[in-house]
């Protein structure tokens, strides 16, 4: 088979890079390296396949690939997607980007979750596989048993996001204004009988100040946080909150939420300064009430990367950060317990529960770089 990689430079294509060299996937392919910026010049040497760098914008170049995977970004979907089509071209086409996730003809991937749905599509000839957004897919995978044996009636994430889901610029920034803080306050710190209430009002200062940097975000992300996350829907819901609803059911191939057999999704969607794990706080209503120890069992034998984390403090504050996630493949899912508001022989139908999962493993590259793995399989 032989793909085509698009946006492979960037932060969630070196991470897919990474990945796909750490399990040998280049081996399985024909690889051939487009780019905006430089074509002619030497493709990166992972695996075999084209040396030279071809040009991302030329139709004919792309058209030669049986797949192409694409971390570009929205924009350059939205330019190159229907040329592609137009031209006739009829490979798979597996994207990160949001722009054609809502489509009727395409599939959002998220094998451990909903491999019964990839396959039903590859079967009707479906061609366009896209990467879910980051949180809704670490929510889904932390769930996931709760998901297949059918019992949640609807969930709500209250979510604490990193600043890579922003993007690299922004990881920048929030450790610049880390920075700018301390360096503020470097000299009242020094002195230990300098008072608290005079290092944080230097801490407001900073934070409020000219002199913090905040062209990506801004305003604060460092020492604050930032409740709303992408555009304004107009009706009180932000767009990264739209997408719970949308893209779960979508994931899960049920209908429309509002729709009979469809999931009630909500949330409230924070960005906070973690560097790349999403966490998000879940409260879930069971379709039944059912005894702990039975929905612990269900959600940790769901697929091999969900870690279910005992709800004791110690468990909780080692395994349930973003400090202990970061970089690895595991989903931790804790704090679970039957909530107050419920009622029922085993406690009621009302769950808790949280979550971390690094949001640009299983959050964008990682269901990428599985789809290959399922077509490359399909096509042998
Ligand atoms: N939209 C997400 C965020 C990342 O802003 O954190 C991409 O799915």
């Amino acid at each position: 088979m032989k793909v085509g990689f698009v946006g492979w430079r960037g932060m969630v294509g070196s991470v897919l890079m990474e990945r796909m060299t750490a399990e040998k996937d280049f081996d399985l392919i024909e690889s051939v390296f487009f780019s905006t910026s430089s074509p002619g010049a030497a493709a990166p040497r992972l695996g075999k396949g084209d040396p030279v760098l071809r040009d991302a914008n030329d139709i004919d170049a792309l058209r030669g690939c049986d797949t192409i995977i694409t971390c570009q970004g929205g924009d350059y979907t939205k330019a190159v997607y229907p040329q592609l089509r137009a031209a006739g071209w009829t490979g798979y086409w597996v994207d990160a980007a949001s722009t054609l996730r809502m489509a009727d003809d395409a599939v959002l991937i998220l094998d451990p979750v909903n491999m019964p749905v990839i396959t039903k599509a590859l079967a009707a000839g479906t061609r366009n596989y896209i990467g879910g957004n980051c949180t809704v897919s670490l929510m889904m995978l932390a769930i996931d048993g709760l998901l297949k044996a059918d019992l949640v009636e609807w969930v709500t994430a209250m979510t604490y996001q990193a600043a890579s889901g922003a993007g690299a610029p922004n990881m920048r920034e929030l450790l610049a204004q880390m920075g700018h803080v301390h360096a503020m306050t470097r000299d009242l710190l020094a002195d230990p009988k300098s008072a608290i209430l005079d290092i944080d009002r230097k801490v407001n200062e900073a934070l409020r100040g000219p002199g913090l940097p905040k062209q990506e975000f801004g305003l604060p992300l460092a020492g604050s946080l930032i409740p709303w996350i992408a555009d304004d829907m107009g009706n009180g819901v932000s767009k990264e909150e739209w997408k719970g609803s949308a893209e779960c059911n979508k994931i899960l191939g049920k209908p429309p939420m509002g729709q009979p057999g469809s999931v009630v999704v909500e949330g409230l969607c924070v960005r906070i300064g973690a560097m790349r794990c999403h966490s998000q706080a879940l409260t879930i209503k069971l379709k039944h009430d059912l005894p702990m120890g039975e929905i612990e069992r269900m959600i940790g034998a769901a697929h091999r990367w969900v870690k279910l984390v005992p709800n004791t403090k110690e468990a909780s504050m080692c395994d349930l950060s973003p400090a202990a996630v970061s970089g690895t493949m595991d989903i931790p899912i804790g704090r679970l317990r039957k909530l107050a508001m419920g009622a029922g022989r085993h406690g009621g139908e009302y769950l808790s529960a949280f979550t971390v999962g690094d949001q640009l493993l299983w959050g964008a590259a990682e269901p990428l770089r599985r789809m290959l793995r399922i077509l490359v399989k399909e096509s042998a």
